[in-house]
């Protein structure tokens, strides 16, 4: 069975093999699907010497770790920020990748089951507390079981695809990234912007609150590295044009937001004809995170089924 090259995110991690490899579905490796020779885009580990080192099984799942609430802020009735300490011993041999940008968990109150388990991004990570910041906005069932967190939780992870096409930005140092963000997706933007700021780049944010109502993540930026403007709900191209036309050395757009944001913003960055990658938060439905659910399958334009708890792109679209 021959398929399209794919980028996996897990490629090399602690978790590689996954369980997709015992059932020959690996989206990296053509020879654990079968086929007779290797045309993987090598990333440095080869997951076929891997997998047989690893007498043809799966390395372990990620695991579920009682963690300890620390402090909930309330933005507003809907929209809170907790602080969450994890573990010690898990923190040290399972969370070494938490402040990667895209990073994301998955929390539970610990009275519920894993059917709970709602996929939160990582905003901000204190590694000499060993806390992490989630920010999360009450929708739904799940949601609002979080909001019922006293002391302890079940959190599951540490995962990485939150945000699609993460890998670009493995090159880019001393330009100038612009952010166009909406309400709740200030949350993982903010690992974004602390790493392409480690990596001296200047940060362009434009924020449409939406209904969060609050800039919440100019706490944890430094006001030297970065601008903010707004971004007008009722007409995003005034707001955005003037800011495209001025700024230089442009090397990336991340998008943060809803599908219909996502959009609307790709609209008005497609006349400018950018040579640069997008980037967007992965907004498909996340159950497992472990390739094993099929929760968060989406199809290409020539039918294959993508698996987005898993695949990474080269631009963090799939359907190009
Ligand atoms: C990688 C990732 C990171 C996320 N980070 C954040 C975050 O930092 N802060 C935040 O507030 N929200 C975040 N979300 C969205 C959050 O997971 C959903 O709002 C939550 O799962 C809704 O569950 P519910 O039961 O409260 O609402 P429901 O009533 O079940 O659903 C409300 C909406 O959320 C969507 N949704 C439901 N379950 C999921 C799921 N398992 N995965 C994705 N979408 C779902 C539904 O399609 C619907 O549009 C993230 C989602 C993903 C996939
Ligand atoms: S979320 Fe389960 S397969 Fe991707």
């Amino acid at each position: 069975m021959s398929k399209k090259i794919m980028d996996c995110i897990d490629a090399g991690s602690d978790y590689c093999p996954c369980y997709l490899a015992e059932t020959g579905d690996c989206i990296v490796c053509s020879l654990i699907r079968g086929d007779k020779f290797c045309n993987c885009n090598w990333t440095g580990t080869c997951i076929y010497n891997e997998y047989m080192w690893n007498g043809e099984k799966a390395k372990n799942l990620r695991g579920e770790y009682i963690c300890k609430l620390i402090n909930k802020e309330s933005l507003d009735e809907y929209t809170k920020i907790l602080t969450i300490k994890i573990p010690q011993k898990a923190y040290n041999s399972r969370f070494k990748d938490i402040r990667e940008p895209g990073s994301y968990v998955f929390i539970r109150n610990i009275k519920d089951n894993s059917s709970f388990n709602v996929p939160m991004s990582v905003m901000h990570v204190d590694s000499s507390k060993n806390t992490i910041e989630i920010a999360y906005r009450i929708v739904g069932i799940k949601t609002k079981a979080i909001d019922k967190i006293q002391n302890n939780l079940i959190l599951t992870g540490p995962f990485s695809n939150a945000i699609l096409g993460i890998k670009n930005i493995k090159k880019l140092y001393q330009g100038t990234t612009l952010f166009l963000v909406r309400g709740i997706s200030q949350a993982p933007s903010v690992l974004l912007a602390q790493r392409l700021i480690e990596k001296n780049n200047r940060i362009v944010i434009g924020v449409d609150n939406g209904i969060v109502k609050q800039i919440f993540m100019k706490k944890y930026l430094d006001d030297k590295d970065v601008a903010f403007f707004h971004l007008d709900y009722d007409n995003y191209d005034k707001s955005i044009s003037p800011i495209l036309n001025k700024i230089e050395k442009l090397n990336l757009i991340f998008i943060g937001g809803s599908n219909s944001f996502k959009e609307k913003m790709k609209n008005i960055i497609e006349r400018y004809n950018l040579d640069v990658p997008i980037l967007y938060t992965n907004n498909n439905k996340i159950c497992c995170g472990e390739g094993i659910c099929g929760a968060c399958i989406v199809e290409d334009d020539k039918g294959n089924k993508i698996r987005t708890c898993k695949a990474n792109t080269k631009g963090g679209d799939f359907v190009d």
